[in-house]
């Protein structure tokens, strides 16, 4: 068996050259792309949740922590992106430089991380849609809002929201990306107005005590808290309909992943600054925080901003999730049927539909609670084996044309490895288990069928069997 068996860098430059996908991304819809997905629930809800349960005011220290953790990983993501401009991330760019096998767990987990973190991103949408019409006085039964573990029978709007975007990717990425766009500034104009409300009345009485649980809580805060910068990989994804992915896709992930950071700073400080932390730990906290301070009105903008912003991030998460379904399938990793390009939207429409309904089926009917961690856990090992890969294939292809290189890589891809690895110590058990079992399960698949009909050792096989007998 062949395990590590290594995808050509040319072969896949050539495979994504001729995917028929339609080219039509520039450097700023990349930024957009990835502000679409990375601010969402994260800023949301979680900033609040993470302040009062583990970090309190100091949450803004949490989120530089992984914010850091994110941007190393970033930078070794951008240098990948730029040799290997072809779909599926980390998982491609693991198939270059680990090998197969490991190259298989990598997407695996990607596809892990991107079903997780919809489903809980399309019931977060679910949570405010069913909150805003309740204030406007229109009503829903809670067995149609609510999943069973919660008291309900179905989370409709959760499903309904996942459905409709799907059916708008399936039409192409052009019209999505436009919509995208329009949501992005809506979403950041609700920042905006709750920085500008709720700027003045910051009381830094409200940042003391600063770290109440001591710094194993801004730690742990810090492993929450990264499942708002999950996202800026999902540029990546999008190598295939780029313009010009060599040197946009870089631009694209450290833009969009330095405008979150800065922002999701300065909201964490000013959110803790103008409420106790203690009071925050509740399903609006950034709406609530404005009402908390006399603005009735801000609150509502700021939640239909919300509700757009976590639309963007679905948007942007079903994207990716059908884009390293496509490269896996592509490869021979999953049946290849479900690879086909639509003829006339050229989108891979059998993927998308897939995803929509693995999505739909969690978010309508799973406790999302249990499940959401498992997203964090997903990804960090995918940033940590990238930032892996990206030093073998330092040493392995020292001369491969690289547009973007990351800056000092033996300092930079190390402390990727590490911070990823300390953010996955800080998270609970209870995930380490069900992390194992999903790897479990994949490494069945793997063995099972994808090895076997995997592109590339059917490739190896026959070039074994055609080479002339030299003995
Ligand atoms: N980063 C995304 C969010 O915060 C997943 O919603």
């Amino acid at each position: 068996m062949n395990l590590f068996r290594t995808k050509s860098i040319e072969q896949m430059r050539n495979m994504a050259a001729s995917s028929g996908m339609v080219k039509s991304l520039n450097a700023f819809d990349l930024i957009l792309l990835g502000i679409g997905c990375i601010i969402g629930t994260g800023i949301f809800v979680l900033t609040g949740v993470a302040a009062a349960k583990y970090a309190g005011p100091a949450v803004t220290i949490s989120f530089v922590i992984s914010g850091s953790a994110c941007a190393f990983a970033a930078l070794a993501y951008a240098e990948f992106a730029s040799i290997v401009p072809s779909s599926g991330s980390a998982y491609t760019y693991t198939y270059a430089s680990l090998g197969e096998f490991i190259a298989f767990l990598v997407g695996w987990n990607l596809i892990l991380e991107y079903t997780v973190t919809a489903s809980a991103v399309a019931s977060g949408w679910s949570g405010y849609v069913t909150g805003l019409l309740q204030s406007a006085g229109i009503e829903i039964s809670q067995a149609l809002t609510r999943v069973p573990a919660d008291g309900g029978i179905i989370n409709l709007p959760a499903i309904f929201i996942t459905l409709l975007l799907s059916f708008f990717l399936i039409h192409g990425t052009q019209g999505s990306t436009k919509l995208n766009r329009i949501l992005v500034f809506v979403k950041l104009a609700a920042v905006f107005i709750f920085l500008l409300l709720a700027g003045p009345h910051v009381n830094t009485a409200n940042w003391e005590p600063f770290m109440p649980f001591g710094f194993s809580g801004v730690a742990g805060g810090a492993a929450i808290v990264f499942f708002a910068y999950i996202g800026f990989d999902a540029v990546a994804t999008s190598a295939e309909e780029c313009k010009n992915p060599s040197h946009d896709l870089p631009i694209g992930i450290i833009g969009s992943l330095i405008v979150c950071t800065i922002l999701y700073i300065v909201v964490a400080a000013v959110l803790t600054g103008i409420v106790p932390y203690t009071e925050l730990n509740n399903p609006e906290p950034v709406a609530f925080a404005l009402r908390y301070i006399g603005y009735n009105m801000g609150s509502a903008l700021v939640g239909v901003g919300a509700i757009a912003g976590i639309t963007t991030v679905l948007l942007v998460l079903l994207y990716g999730q059908a884009r390293i379904f496509f490269a896996m399938s592509r490869d021979g990793m999953v049946p290849a049927k479900i690879c086909k390009i639509h003829q006339r939207y050229r989108t891979p429409y059998i993927v998308t539909i897939l995803g929509a309904i693995f999505v739909s089926a969690i978010s309508g009917f799973a406790p999302i609670g249990l499940i959401a961690e498992m997203a964090n856990i997903g990804t960090l090992s995918a940033f940590l084996v990238a930032a892996i890969g990206v030093l073998v294939l330092r040493v392995t292809k020292p001369d491969l044309p690289r547009t973007f290189c990351c800056p000092f890589v033996w300092v930079i891809a190390p402390l990727a490895v590490f911070s990823c690895g300390y953010l996955m110590c800080n998270l609970p058990w209870e995930t380490w288990v069900r992390f194992i079992v999903w790897c479990a399960i994949g490494c069945a698949i793997y063995f099972g069928y994808s090895y076997q009909h995997s592109i590339l050792g059917k490739k190896d096989a026959l070039e074994n069997k055609v080479q002339p007998n030299t003995d």
